[in-house]
Order: C-alpha cells, then sequence, then structure tokens
C-alpha cells in the first residue's frame, strides 16, 4: 500500500495515470483499452470536439461552499460520474472489476460492470457495499440473457445498462495483429511481452479469476479459444432491435438505461421505449469509424429530448473539464471508460480512486470559475459564445 501511495505522489492528471499504467500492464492489453476501430478517426474525433469547447470565465461571483453532489436515475451520486462498463478491466489488475468497483462506492458514485467482465457478477456482488449497475450484450442465447438478468436481478443490481451499439463488432487493428482471443490467451509473442511485465504477472496470472467470469460455464462456445471478431460474430445478435429492447424490459422490473445513442431519431425512440436514461455515447470511438466526436451529438439529442429522458453521456471524457463540459450540453451525467481503467493498470483500487480524485477536484474548481455553485446551476451559460 505504502508503495503504492508513493507511486501515486507525483501523479496530477489522468495522463499520468495513462503513462503509469503503461509501465505496468502488458502491451496486448493495453492495446485493447487504448485502440478505437479502423482508422481511429472517431476516438481521435472524440478528444477533439470535447477540447474545442470553451468555458466562459465569470469573476466576482462568490463560488464558495461548491457542491458537486447530484443524482442520477433519481438517486443521489457524490459527483455526477459513473464509471462505464469496460469488458476485460480485470486483465488490468489481479480482480479489477472488484477494485474498481469498491474505488467507485467509496467515492459515491455508481459502477458499471461489463457483460465481458473478468470477475462475475456475483464475485462483485460480495465483494462490493452497495449495488452497482450491469451492462448487458444481447446475445443469439436468449435463455443465456435470461439468465443473465436473474443473476444480476439476484445479485442486487440497481440498473440494468443495455447496450446497443454493439451487434457487430468495430475492427481494432492491433487487436487482430495480436491474436486477441476469447477467453484471453497467451501466445508466445505474448508470453514474451508478459515477460516484461513481471508485476503485472505476478498479480493478473498469480490470480484464479483470468477469463471472463459471466461466461465461462455458461454459454455455448465460450470455453474454446476464438478470436474476439469471430466470437462476437457467432454470439452476439446482429439482429437486435426495438423489439428486443422491449423483451428485455419485460424481464427487469429496475431502470433501464439504453447504452449508444448517438442519433436524434434514436434517441426520441429510446424516450418512447419507456427507458429511463440514455447514454450518448460511441462507444469511446471504438465502433463506427467515421462518426464525429459524440459530445457534438449531445446538444440536439437534449434539445429533443432532454425533457422526456434522463440523459448521460460518455467518449473522451478525460477531466472534471469534459464532465462540465457535458453537462453544459445537456446531460445529467458522464460514464467514463479508459479514465479509471488506468487508474487501475497504474495502482489498483488507489489508482481508480486517484482518478476519481482527480475528475473531481477539476469539476470544482472549473465551476468556481465559471460562477457555479451547484452542479443542477450547470447549462449553456458556463459556455464561451
Ligand atoms: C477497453 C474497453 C472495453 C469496453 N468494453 C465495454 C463493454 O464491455 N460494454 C460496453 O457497453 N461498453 C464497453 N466499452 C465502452 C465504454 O463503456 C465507454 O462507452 C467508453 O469507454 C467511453 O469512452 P472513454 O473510454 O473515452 O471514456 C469499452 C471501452 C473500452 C475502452
Amino acid at each position: 500500500m505504502a508503495l503504492t501511495l508513493d507511486a501515486l505522489k507525483n501523479i496530477t492528471s489522468i495522463e499520468d495515470l495513462r503513462l503509469l499504467a503503461h509501465r505496468k500492464v502488458p502491451r496486448d492489453f493495453l492495446d485493447y483499452y487504448e485502440s478505437g476501430s479502423y482508422a481511429e478517426e472517431t476516438l481521435a474525433a472524440n478528444r477533439q470536439a470535447l477540447s474545442q469547447i470553451k468555458f466562459r470565465q465569470r469573476v466576482l461571483a462568490g463560488a464558495d461552499n461548491r457542491e458537486l453532489n447530484a443524482t442520477m436515475l433519481g438517486q443521489p451520486v457524490a459527483l455526477p460520474v459513473a464509471i462505464a462498463p469496460i469488458g476485460m478491466m480485470g486483465m488490468a489488475h489481479r480482480d479489477g472489476e472488484i477494485h474498481a468497483c469498491r474505488a467507485a462506492q467509496a467515492a459515491g458514485v455508481p459502477y458499471t460492470l461489463s457483460t465481458m467482465s473478468i470477475c462475475s457478477i456475483e464475485d462483485v456482488a460480495a465483494a462490493a457495499s452497495k449495488p452497482f449497475w450491469f451492462q448487458l450484450y444481447i446475445m443469439r442465447d436468449k435463455g443465456f440473457i435470461r439468465a443473465l438478468i436473474e443473476r444480476a436481478k439476484a445479485a442486487k443490481c440497481s440498473a440494468l445498462v443495455l447496450t446497443v451499439d454493439l451487434q457487430v463488432l468495430g475492427q481494432r487493428h492491433r487487436d487482430v495483429k495480436n491474436g486477441l482471443t476469447v477467453p484471453p490467451q497467451a501466445r508466445l509473442s505474448t508470453m514474451l511481452r508478459i515477460a516484461a511485465k513481471p508485476g503485472w504477472a505476478l498479480g493478473v496470472l498469480g490470480g484464479k479469476r483470468k477469463t471472463f467470469g459471466n461466461l465461462a460455464g455458461h454459454i455455448s462456445g465460450a470455453d474454446g479459444i476464438v478470436s474476439l471478431s469471430k466470437w462476437t460474430a457467432e454470439q452476439f445478435d446482429q439482429a437486435l432491435s426495438w423489439q428486443d429492447v422491449e423483451w428485455v424490459q419485460k424481464q427487469w422490473d429496475g431502470p433501464l438505461i439504453i447504452k449508444g445513442i448517438a442519433d436524434v431519431g434514436d434517441a426520441k425512440l429510446a424516450a418512447k421505449s419507456g427507458a429511463s436514461a440514455i447514454v450518448v455515447s460511441n462507444h469511446g470511438g471504438r465502433q463506427l469509424d467515421g462518426a464525429p466526436g459524440a459530445i457534438t451529438q449531445l446538444p440536439g439529442i437534449a434539445d429533443a429530448v432532454g425533457s422526456d429522458i434522463e440523459i448521460l453521456f460518455d467518449s473522451g471524457i478525460r477531466s472534471g473539464q469534459d464532465v462540465m463540459r457535458a453537462l453544459a450540453l445537456g446531460a445529467r451525467g458522464c460514464l467514463i471508460g479508459r479514465a479509471p481503467l488506468y487508474g487501475l493498470g497504474a495502482a489498483g483500487e488507489a489508482g481508480v480512486a486517484k482518478a476519481l480524485d482527480i475528475i473531481r477536484r477539476e469539476l470544482d474548481v472549473t465551476m468556481a470559475l465559471t460562477g457555479v455553485k451547484r452542479v443542477a446551476d450547470i447549462d449553456r451559460r458556463v459556455l464561451a459564445d
């Protein structure tokens, strides 16, 4: 622990956590975490579009005693942020999803467990102090999906996040070249790269969870070793439609969040579907390459459906300033993917806590310098013309 805290002493930004994670985690997994699809145009556009949004500096506005607490899905949160679902998060650190969930809950923000996590729903539920959100991908085997929803209910998950933008997999070139497989399987070339990160090997390979905790032994075809793209093509349901959303809603009694909306027309359909919230997202630039930066889609969607359905945002958030930008353009909160993932790779649970703390402090200062005291008061007036 002392070593971890020492490593975090000079960390002042999410970028610092990213660089530290790069020193610790083997390349095959870093490539999986960092990559966008194809030419990575959308991955880059997500960041560019956010940084083009400028603030309006306000002074002498008496912005003391700021409050960063907010609500998401009607529940109080300490910060308008949630950890996004990340497949294979548990390959960044031993028992990674458990650590990320604990750090999120200690910071008072929601944690979302991916269908494609390394630790299972039951593993995380046993270690968590509060309910967490569960993210669902719809696969062809509806019996398995029904069982997964039942497992999420039994684990007392407080929301179901239905991801709708990955019925086919956008190709990430480096994953193909590295031979990333399901379950993760080390080839000789991978082994050599792993040998360069002995601390990671001792931690992750020495742990007991190394494959997809929610799938292993439950879904036919998940037991062999196949490439991620082949496996997704076989398992994921390409015929996914709004009827499936309805079907999922019938199985799940709690709040449903539809993740992966990037179009006003789709947002209107989502608002009519009875879901509690949408996540405006392009999957962190990992799916449709050539799509615009996700933040450029947010104002139009907020104008169209903001009074009908709660709007969350993700894709490219790396700072409290970015959270402020999304809130100003109509989001009630942001999901963050790579930011806590870097923290996890850098320093486990303490690293995720650090990522959340960095974002919290940045949001706080940005509120002060734009003259805003409460999260609920953040709107387009904080932006420069
Ligand atoms: C390595 C990685 C794995 C991901 N796995 C999932 C997943 O299993 N389910 C899902 O709905 N989204 C997944 N996403 C997308 C994230 O939930 C989120 O939309 C995205 O990371 C947000 O962009 P950001 O990383 O720039 O914050 C993944 C993203 C990354 C980077």
